[in-house]
Order: C-alpha cells, then sequence, then structure tokens
C-alpha cells in the first residue's frame, strides 16, 4: 500500500511538474518499472544502487557500458541489452527527472 502511494505521488508530481511532456515522459516511466525490483520503487533504492536523480545522460552511459560488458558482474548487462538506444534514452531521461 506504501509503494502504491509513493508510486501515485511520484506519478502526480511528474504530471505536475511539466503536464505538457507527461506523454512523452510516460513510455520512460514504464520502461523503468523493469528496474525498480532491484533499485527501489522510481529507482531511488532501497535494493542495489539508487539510479534516480542522476544527470542527463548518465544512466544512458552506464548502460551503453553493460551491453558493451565493459562494466558490473553481468546481471546489468544481460538487463541492458533487452533495451533498445531509444528506450535507453527514454529511461535515462524519465530516471533524471526523478530527484
Ligand atoms: C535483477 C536486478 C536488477 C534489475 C531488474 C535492474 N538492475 Fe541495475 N543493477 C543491478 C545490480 C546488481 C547492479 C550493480 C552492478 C552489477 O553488478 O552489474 C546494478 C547497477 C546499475 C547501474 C549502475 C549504478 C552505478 O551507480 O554504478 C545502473 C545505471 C543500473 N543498474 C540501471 C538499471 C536500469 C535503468 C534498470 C531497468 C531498466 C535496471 N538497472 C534494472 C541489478 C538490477
Amino acid at each position: 500500500m506504501k509503494r502504491i502511494r509513493i508510486l501515485f505521488i511520484g506519478l502526480a508530481l511528474s504530471a505536475g511538474f511539466a503536464s505538457s511532456q507527461a506523454q512523452v515522459d510516460q513510455p520512460g516511466r514504464l520502461l523503468a518499472s523493469n528496474c525498480f525490483q532491484c533499485h527501489g520503487t522510481n529507482g531511488k533504492g532501497p535494493g542495489f544502487d539508487a539510479i534516480a536523480g542522476k544527470s542527463v545522460g548518465e544512466i544512458y552511459k552506464k548502460l551503453k557500458e553493460f551491453q558493451a560488458g565493459k562494466e558490473g558482474n553481468g546481471i546489468m548487462a544481460k538487463h541492458a541489452l533487452g533495451f533498445t538506444d531509444p528506450q535507453m534514452q527514454a529511461l535515462d531521461k524519465w530516471l533524471a527527472s526523478q530527484h
């Protein structure tokens, strides 16, 4: 229940923050929901490293490194392979907007 409330507040905040961008941001959030199991609701932890609120481009760069096998112990490398470039950019953009 608490999780759902936090998620709802997050959605309400991002909608209020930039309502004109809500449609653009939505695919990023939907994709990012794949990450919450390990990185916490909205990517803010607890769990593995928090991935929310980084500078724009940081998550994208990391995901590219994971895809190339240059980073991590294998979990993220395999996970990152499941995303296309535009999807990783959407993930990056949405996660960076979460403070
Ligand atoms: C099954 C668990 C799991 C899921 C799901 C998962 N991650 Fe991870 N993530 C990890 C682990 C474990 C690490 C630590 C690095 C490693 O071992 O590869 C990590 C590390 C990272 C890092 C590096 C953080 C840093 O500060 O160096 C980023 C960025 C990241 N994950 C992004 C994502 C994104 C984006 C998603 C969703 C698309 C996601 N992760 C989904 C387990 C997960």
